[in-house]
């Protein structure tokens, strides 16, 4: 290929909003924010700062930022942020160990992580945890075991899934949680539902494991 043409539509680089995106980036980003999910996270947060807790490429609340004009900041256990990202804050840090100040944030996000927990953290201490780091509320998008979901088939869905997208950063399945449990453990540390949602109601192909977002909220707002 003609090395211009490939300069052209490989690294060709333009301004998005206050940052330098690449053109196969901006289409990732453009269908993030096509998705339901997406489109509820937005309407949900007004202000301030949000802590994207397990981000992995980082990207879906990179463009929250750039849509809502709130600071993002971002930890992991394993960094494998997009390039794009890595003018955000960032730590290297577990759920069960946040090491933030107390109400450092307006939000939590918590996405697709809860299901990686290591079922040797206590997952009630992890909601305490992710509720001392903020102000005004916590939001988890977490796929969800149904009666349906053949937990064993699932489990090796999510893996394959993982391995296609993350290759560098093979996660295991330690468990879904129901929509009971979630709402429980909300609950048992003193937030409220505010809001929730079935945003995919799962399939023969992903063993009926639906996807639900939860917005807790703490008690002071
Ligand atoms: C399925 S990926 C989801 C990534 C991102 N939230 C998203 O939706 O694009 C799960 C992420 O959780 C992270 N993770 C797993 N256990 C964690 C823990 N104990 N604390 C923080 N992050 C964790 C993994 O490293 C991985 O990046």
């Amino acid at each position: 290929m003609n090395f211009w043409i490939l300069l052209e539509s490989k690294i060709y680089k333009y301004n998005l909003g206050s940052s330098i995106v690449d053109r196969d980036t901006e289409k990732v980003i453009e269908s993030i924010r096509k998705k339901p999910y997406f489109i509820a996270v937005r309407d949900i947060i007004d202000v301030n700062s949000l802590l994207d807790i397990g981000c992995g490429n980082g990207l879906v609340t990179y463009a929250l930022g750039l849509d809502k004009g709130i600071e993002i900041s971002q930890c992991d256990i394993k960094d494998t942020r997009h390039p794009t990202v890595l003018q955000l804050p960032f730590q290297l840090a577990s759920i069960d160990k946040l090491p933030y100040g107390s109400e450092e944030f307006d939000y939590a996000y918590v996405q697709f992580v809860l299901h990686h927990i290591n079922p040797e953290s206590d997952i009630g201490e992890i909601f305490n945890g992710l509720k001392r780091v903020v102000k005004k509320g916590i939001i988890i998008h977490e796929e969800i075991a149904t009666p349906k979901t053949d937990l064993a088939r699932a489990r090796s869905y999510d893996e394959e899934m993982n391995r296609q997208f993350q290759p560098e950063n093979p996660l295991e399945v330690f468990r879904y949680y129901t929509r009971e449990e979630i709402e429980n453990l909300g609950k048992d540390s003193g937030l409220n539902l505010e809001r929730h949602l079935v945003l995919k109601k799962g399939t023969e192909r992903d063993d009926f494991l639906q996807k639900h977002l939860f917005y807790f909220a703490r008690d002071n707002c």
